[in-house]
């Protein structure tokens, strides 16, 4: 039996993402894990999300025999991937692979020729400065303006659409002056808000989504890395799972993926201190 790709994220948010990669890469079967219990990750320290990835990804690779792991999350790519990949996979699991979206990101909108670009993000992603640092390694001439933007998530995750505009136009007004060429939606659910966003900063902004992003970079990675693609199972199958089941869980998963999917909960191992 082959193995999967796992998706990983701290709730539904990658379900975005996980619905983009099934639309573009449609023959490796894939395993969704969001970690509901402990949404959200974007106000917690480092060390409770390293905790809590190792955990999912002990979940991903142990359970579901993945062969390697997707992490949706910015908060998690941003914070806790390198430690996930130089400690943890090193450690535990060898031979399979963590990729996060923070770099592929970067790498997209170097493509496309910006120099100016700005980011909007959780509070710990923005804080931990990786999309910059990231970018002084890849050219240091290309400047980044980053804007954290911490009720976002909770107003989308709780029906407060509504009210959005106005909590985005403060959170934007910053960068009206820097004349940026792109801005990042660094965070799985801002996907939801590409069309408000391109209206408040003006058709002139492109507005890079990791929904149209990683999936392309998913598939140029498993073109080039086939001593993991040549271990993939392909019948075409994704499974979802859950730590929690949440209220209003299940309509909110199926906004956010689009169709109606069938969710299940899962028990993670509670290992005190074994990632310390
Ligand atoms: N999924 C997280 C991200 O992409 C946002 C939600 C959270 O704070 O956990 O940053």
């Amino acid at each position: 039996m082959g193995m999967t790709i796992g998706i990983f994220d701290s709730g539904l948010g990658g379900l975005i993402i996980a619905k983009a990669i099934r639309s573009h890469i449609t023959q490796p079967d894939m395993v969704y894990f969001g970690d509901t219990l402990h949404i959200p990750y974007g106000n917690r320290s480092a060390e409770a999300i390293y905790d809590y990835s190792c955990r999912a990804m002990d979940y991903l690779f142990n359970v579901h025999d993945c062969a390697l792991v997707i992490v949706a999350c910015n908060t998690v790519s941003a914070c806790a991937l390198r430690r996930l990949q130089q400690e943890y996979l090193i450690r535990s699991f060898p031979e399979k692979r963590i990729l996060g979206v923070v770099v592929p990101t970067l790498e997209c909108a170097i493509e496309k020729g910006y120099k100016n670009i700005g980011l909007i993000g959780t509070n710990r992603t923005i804080l931990t400065n990786v999309y910059e640092e990231e970018l002084q390694k890849i050219n240091p001439e290309i400047q980044i303006h980053q804007i954290n933007t911490p009720l976002l998530v909770p107003m989308i995750e709780n029906e407060g659409m509504q009210w959005i505009d106005k909590v985005l136009e403060h959170y934007l007004e910053p960068l009206l002056e820097k004349n940026i060429e792109c801005l990042i939606l660094g965070c799985t659910h801002y996907a939801f808000l590409k069309e408000r966003v391109s209206a408040m900063l003006g058709h002139n902004v492109d507005i890079l989504s990791q929904d149209e992003i990683i999936p392309a970079k998913l598939e140029s990675y498993l073109e080039k890395h086939t001593e993991i693609t040549e271990r993939l199972s392909r019948d075409g199958q994704i499974q979802f799972f859950v730590s929690d089941i949440t209220p209003g869980y299940q309509s909110a998963s199926e906004k956010i993926y689009g169709n109606k999917i069938e969710i299940h909960k899962t028990e993670l191992c509670t290992v005190e201190n074994k990632y310390k």
